[in-house]
């Protein structure tokens, strides 16, 4: 592998041990994948936040690595944690848990990541250009900033994230080349998608299809960035979908070179059998939980509207980033939620928390990710459907036949 003097002195450790070490994962890792030469990054988006995951070896590891005198060269940004940073008291998330989660986001913060503990890093400043490269670890947001914002990553690991915010550097292979951000698999939609949970929908069943592969979309017209959210989240958790094209909208789509030739193709005609999958039997809902990924202020604002102020029977969340939350405040939504009983939560994920802590047993969400990740990760049993639905499920309680 070709490395520039200066990468060369980095892995030398002419620039200590902490970068030594970065770069000894990042060379590792290119040699790995056959990649010729390490690439500048713009931007680094760390996964791996939540004790329940990271545990004591993993605050360890990151707390040795800040000793070593390792520190982002880059903008660096932090995946959810598993509580609000500010309420988890409140919530009910034990005293041991959150000091320990608040040790994590303090090593990070000596690493020089910034605590902003949110999957949509887009959504708070972080806005690489077309053609950019930049080195993100959480599915969702590798798959925004692949399809939607037309940037460069492939789905980094957590040491790996870090390692490149360390060294301002990633290895070039994968989704930085030009030649593997080609369409493999067309998808035809003949369906109607409306909702959201109707692109989550969408998402899940081409995601089991793609595995791995890069789809294109034909026919399905126009979509928001919202809608587009939806749609990779859920393709990244059903099939590792990092990058997908969509005809009319995301700005490689079209390009010349970028046509499909030889591509199989996957037709979606019914949306029904995502529902059925992501649908278990159970009537009682103790949580509504959206904002799978983060919430923008658009999605707060439907949340509030819908509930116009009828109080909630079940718990109602919506996460988000903190400074969206912080705008959502400004406009009156939270206090919209809030005063019917509902919770807008910052710096969190229901996935990664510790819902064991709080008695929850089912949730209801629009979120297609969610969906299939709760019942693994989180040990809850989960209603999938329309935000709409879902806030009548929070409303009454009970998820309506
Ligand atoms: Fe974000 Fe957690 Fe969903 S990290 S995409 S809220 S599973």
């Amino acid at each position: 592998m070709e490395l520039t003097a200066e990468e060369r002195a980095m892995l030398r450790g002419n620039h200590g041990p902490g970068v030594r070490r970065a770069m000894e994962i990042i060379v590792a890792l290119g040699r790995s994948f056959g990649a010729r030469r390490l690439v500048p990054v713009s931007s680094v988006q760390v996964a791996g936040v939540s004790y329940r995951n990271l545990g004591e070896v993993g605050l360890e590891f990151l707390r040795d690595w800040a000793d070593q005198g390792a520190k982002a060269r880059v903008p660096a940004t932090l995946n959810p944690a598993g509580l609000d940073l500010r309420t988890w008291r409140e919530l009910g998330f034990s005293e041991a848990f959150a000091q320990q989660q608040l040790a994590v986001v303090e090593a990070y913060g000596r690493l020089g990541v910034s605590a902003t503990c949110t999957c949509t890093p887009y959504l708070v400043g972080n806005v690489p250009q077309v053609g950019e490269h930049v080195a993100w670890a959480e599915s969702s947001a590798v798959s925004y900033a692949n399809a939607v914002l037309g940037a460069r990553t492939n789905r980094e690991g957590g040491p790996s994230a870090m390692a490149a915010a360390i060294t301002g550097r990633t290895a070039a292979y994968g989704l930085h080349l030009q030649e593997n951000r080609r369409p493999t698999l067309r998808v035809q939609v003949r369906c109607p998608v409306r909702t959201l949970s109707d692109f989550g929908a969408l998402g899940y069943l081409v995601g089991r299809e793609a595995q791995n592969r890069v789809p294109t979309f034909n026919g399905l017209g126009h979509c928001s960035d919202t809608e587009l959210k939806a749609l990779g989240a859920a393709m990244a958790a059903s099939g590792a979908v990092a990058l997908y094209h969509v005809s009319g909208v995301t700005p490689e789509a079209d390009c010349p070179d970028m046509l499909a030739n030889n591509a199989d193709t996957f037709t979606v005609d019914d949306l029904r059998p995502a529902y059925a999958a992501l649908n278990a039997a159970t009537r009682e809902i103790d949580l509504v939980w959206f904002g799978c990924p983060h919430a923008d202020l658009e999605e707060i604002a439907h949340i509030a509207g819908l509930l116009a102020g009828r109080q909630v029977a079940s718990a109602l969340w919506v996460t988000t980033a903190r400074r969206v939350r912080e705008e959502a405040q400004q406009a009156g939504l939270v206090d919209a939620i809030e005063s019917c009983g509902g919770r807008v939560l910052a710096d969190m994920c229901v996935v990664v928390a510790p819902m064991d802590q709080l008695g929850f047993r089912t949730v209801a969400t629009p979120s297609a990710k969610g969906a299939v990740y709760l019942p693994s990760h989180a040990g809850l049993v989960v209603r999938y459907g329309t935000v709409e639905r879902c806030v009548e499920a929070a409303v009454t309680g009970v998820w309506s036949p």
